[in-house]
């Protein structure tokens, strides 16, 4: 078969236009003229030929849930006036951020004058974040994205921390930290600002070209003291490191309380995930090859299918953060209460510069998801001795389209002081 493109109609299915979802009109016009690349048509291939093997609740699930309303990927420029207005517009720059599997696990509370960043647990993945620091670290990246917006709105935030098991009433989610803002004269951070509408986690092949040493600089610039950024970039460093990375990817799969939770998570395509308002597809995994999407639907299957899908799926992991620019890990001297927390602020800023450059960026959490897989990737970066929060591969790729998130209204309460 040829790259020659190959013509697509209109499948009758595709969503309608809908103004809660960016970008739906253009998505659509696209589609009415859309051509597929070979990858793409034999992704299509693929999934047609899996769908019929899939068991009956999965294929139809998705159909019979309603739809969410969705959070537009736009900000406005300066803070709204209006305490609903400017709360509403910081609570929507926060959860633009990234989360573990789209889970978007945060809830927001604003109570008197104070804004309140919860974990909400029926969106926590037991089965492959068991001490939830995923879950936190996405918390973090919507806490970072509020700060970015609240300093190039003019505001002064001021966070305070709390430690964990703390309930702002009976039977409410766990707050995580409590926010408070002052207007100033000083807008700051105003270019990871302009970055938080179009940071997305690519999970593409990259091109593996590296990065410059300025780049580099800058992008390590945006952790904080508590923790650490170590990299590796030579090409053989990131070979062996991708190794370690694919057998991660084949532990995760192997472990069946991981995998409960992925049939939890994982959408069966764009439209179920905007359907949902949440949730990954197995293309935004980085298995959009027609065999990495079969190896990931078949996991579940027994005997030799099962070998032969786990042993596609550590090559697939592999191929890809081989073809990185750079990796960058994470890591902390010591853990501590807000460490989550604070690896999430500081893995969003990262994304936001990197956005800001022009790189692609995809966390890749199965590297630290247990503790001989952290083991094994601070071996890789000779770092023992730290504790590995999160693996990011870092490059040059074509850029990936949003991803749904769910509106403010359905994630804010509101209490009197
Ligand atoms: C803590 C954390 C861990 C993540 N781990 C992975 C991962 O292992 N693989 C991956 O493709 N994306 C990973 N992601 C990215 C999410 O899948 C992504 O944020 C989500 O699907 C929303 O898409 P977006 O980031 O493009 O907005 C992770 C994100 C966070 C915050």
């Amino acid at each position: 078969m040829t790259d020659r493109p190959v013509p697509c109609h209109l499948p009758d299915r595709m969503p309608k236009n809908d103004p809660a979802i960016p970008g739906a009109r253009d998505a659509r016009a696209e589609f009415t003229t859309l051509t597929l690349d070979r990858r793409r048509f034999l992704v299509m291939l693929g999934g047609a030929a899996v769908a019929t093997t899939l068991p009956a609740p999965l294929v139809w699930a998705g159909r019979a849930v309603e739809r969410v309303n969705l959070q537009p990927w736009t900000l406005p420029e300066s803070l709204p006036a209006g305490a609903h207005e400017s709360i509403a517009a910081l609570v929507g720059a926060a959860i633009l951020a990234p989360s573990h599997w789209n889970s978007q696990p945060w809830r927001f509370e604003m109570d008197g004058g104070a804004l309140r960043l919860a974990l909400d647990p029926a969106r926590t993945l037991p089965g492959c974040d068991p001490d939830q620091r995923f879950a936190h670290m996405s918390l973090g990246a919507a806490l970072e994205n509020l700060l970015v917006a609240a300093r190039a709105w003019g505001q002064q935030p001021t966070v305070q921390y709390l430690p964990w098991g703390l309930s702002s009433r009976p039977g409410a989610p766990l707050v995580a930290a409590s926010l408070t803002l002052q207007p100033t004269d000083t807008r700051r951070d105003s270019a990871l600002f302009a970055a938080l509408t179009t940071r997305r986690s690519n999970a593409r092949t990259y091109e593996g070209r590296g990065l410059t040493a300025a780049q580099r600089a800058a992008l390590h610039s945006q952790v904080p003291d508590e923790l650490r950024l170590h990299w590796l970039d030579d090409k053989r460093d990131i070979r062996r490191a991708a190794r370690t990375v694919g057998d991660a990817a084949v532990a995760v799969a192997r472990d069946s309380r991981a995998r409960a939770d992925h049939d939890v998570w994982l959408r069966d395509g764009d439209g179920d995930a905007r359907r949902r308002g949440d949730g990954v597809t197995a293309e935004r995994l980085g298995l959009d090859g027609p065999l990495g999407w079969f190896a990931q639907r078949s996991l579940h299957k027994g005997g030799r299918l099962r070998r032969w899908s786990l042993g596609l799926l550590g090559h697939e992991t592999e191929e890809l953060v081989q073809a990185s620019g750079a990796l960058a890990l994470l890591t902390s001297p010591r853990r501590a209460d807000a460490t989550g927390i604070l690896a999430g602020q500081a893995y969003e800023r990262l994304a936001l510069k990197a956005t800001s450059l022009g790189l692609a960026q995809q966390p890749l959490s199965a590297a630290t998801q247990s503790e001989p897989g952290r083991a094994a990737i601070a071996r890789a970066f000779g770092v023992t001795g730290e504790e590995p929060l999160l693996l990011v591969r870092i490059g040059h790729a074509k850029p990936v389209p949003a991803t749904p998130r769910r509106a403010v209204a359905l994630v804010t309460s509101w209490h009197r002081a």
